[in-house]
């Protein structure tokens, strides 16, 4: 999978993707990220990129012309599945659109900064519109960077342990159970006998049980969907 992200900040987006599962899957040749300089699509004075919006009001908007360049250039090369905008207003981010993302091949993110993007980007050339959540991020490229891990472990062949995206919390709409390693007790806090049983049709009925029980104690909305 290739994931193209288009940003005013690209430096914020080279730690992210470096270090484990992303760096595997990208070491595999399994997710290539590129991240675009929005700056270098700009033919306006000092590499501007903001303005000021029609109408009055407080907070600069991103320009139409280099977001439209940007794309258009990018385009020349790719066929996009999904262009994505990071925005507070988008659909919430969820594991089932992490899932449903991860068996495309091509995706490009638009990060936004200041106001938002000139409206008339949404309007021709963004496919969805996604947040991660009910806050404001001072810009997209945070939001970008986790749907780019979320996605990107999910990429088949980049966890070592296959089942283990399968077990995650949310898929299935419940919770993942409680996990333990070593030692078998600490301070007298033991492991639940259970897990020490070696019998795996019953361990996989107790962690389902306690998946349930989880869920119903700290996310019952999960389980009325
Ligand atoms: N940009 C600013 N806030 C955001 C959010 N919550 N989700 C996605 N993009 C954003």
């Amino acid at each position: 999978m290739k994931i193209d992200i288009i940003s005013v900040v690209p430096d914020l987006l080279q730690s992210p993707f470096a270090h484990s599962i992303m760096k595997r899957a990208k070491d595999k040749g399994l997710l290539e990220v590129n991240v675009i300089n929005l700056r270098e699509y700009t033919t306006y004075a000092r590499a501007q990129v903001d303005d000021y919006q029609f109408g009055g009001g407080a907070g600069m908007v991103m320009m139409v012309e280099p977001l439209v360049n940007a794309i258009e250039s990018l385009q020349k090369k790719t066929t996009y599945d999904e262009i994505i905008f990071l925005t507070p207003d988008g659909e919430t981010f969820n594991q089932k659109t992490a899932n449903h993302l991860s068996l495309k091949k091509n995706l490009l993110l638009i990060c936004g900064h200041y106001k938002g993007i000139d409206q008339r980007v949404r309007d021709h050339f963004i496919t969805k519109e996604i947040s991660i959540g009910d806050y404001v991020l001072s810009g997209g490229e945070l939001a970008a960077a986790v749907l780019v891990d979320a996605i990107g472990r999910l990429i088949p062949g980049v966890l070592n342990d296959e089942t283990s995206a399968l077990t995650d919390s949310f898929q299935d709409n419940l919770l993942a159970p409680p996990v333990y390693t070593r030692p078998e007790e600490f301070r007298g806090w033991k492991v639940p006998e259970i897990l020490l049983s070696g019998n795996h049709a019953k361990i996989d009925q107790w962690r389902q049980e306690q998946a349930h029980k989880r869920t119903q104690e700290k996310r019952p909305d999960l389980l009325e969907e």
